[in-house]
């Protein structure tokens, strides 16, 4: 067991495989809606359903032992009321076995995160850049300079009193994120924010260099698997053209030439 203030470490997890790849270093996984934009390469994570969500969660599940799941309630699943939110966050538990969700949102949430934490469902907030927010932000961008940090300031200081367990941070100036995770007693988790938050989390596929479409700058890669896929993919096309694959090893009772 990790010490009690040993930060956080968390990444998105989509499939069985890669949970299983990510499981052993890892507090949390997140199912996150992402997967729209990642698996399913949509402009943005608003088209995401319910249903898609309990499909991955259900993978990530299976593929996952030590860390924690969690899963995101997608676009339009839970801001029209906290009953709303219940019966879908109920549901995608329910038929995924994920012991938690996260849903977006500050001050506008505060009620329906204590609806959900107060009725067993443990709730992780995400403040900052809202993806399913991006029309009203104005794009993808880094968020909370001027007017906007006293705002998320008090998104912060809500969500953790209405009783997240956690609360995401993403893509907010890092003097705004610091200050965020020094004033609240409830865990920060940071994506684009600061390192004085206590835990980190990132897109898998981004920090292995396996979605290349766009990295935002908040992205550190750890590896260039995009890369290394590209060269084994041009290897095999090379060597079923020229039709040394497969070989007398893969083949059953292949005759080998003297
Ligand atoms: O959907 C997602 O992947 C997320 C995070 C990376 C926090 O919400
Ligand atoms: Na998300």
């Amino acid at each position: 067991m990790a010490a009690l203030d040993a930060p956080i470490v968390a990444l998105t997890a989509y499939t069985t495989p890669m949970a299983r790849l990510l499981d052993p270093h890892c507090d949390l996984l997140l199912v996150g809606d992402s997967l729209g934009m990642v698996v399913y390469g949509m402009e943005s994570t608003l088209a995401v359903t319910p249903d898609m969500m309990v499909a991955h969660a259900q993978a990530v599940v299976r593929g996952s032992q030590r860390a924690c799941v969690a899963v995101d309630l997608p676009f339009g699943s839970y801001q029209e009321s906290p009953q709303q939110a219940f019966r879908v966050a109920a549901d995608i538990m329910a038929r995924s076995g994920a012991g938690c969700v996260k849903l977006e949102g500050g001050l506008e949430m505060a009620e329906t995160i204590h609806f959900l934490v107060t009725r067993g469902i443990p709730v992780i907030g995400h403040i900052g850049l809202k993806p399913q927010a991006v029309h009203t932000h104005g794009g993808f961008r880094t968020v909370g300079r001027g007017d906007e940090a006293e705002q998320i300031m008090e998104d912060a200081v809500a969500v953790a009193q209405a009783g997240a367990a956690l609360i995401v941070i993403e893509s907010t100036y890092e003097p705004l994120s610091r200050k965020i995770a020094q004033k609240l007693s409830v865990p920060t988790i940071g994506i684009g924010a600061s390192p004085a938050c206590g835990g980190q989390v990132l897109v898998a596929e981004d920090m292995l260099g396996l979605f290349g479409t766009f990295t935002p700058r908040f992205v550190r890669r750890f590896a260039e698997l995009g890369r290394e896929v590209d060269s084994a993919v041009a290897a095999y096309a090379q060597a079923v053209r020229e039709r040394s694959f497969p070989g007398p090893a893969e083949c059953v009772g292949m005759p080998v030439e003297d």
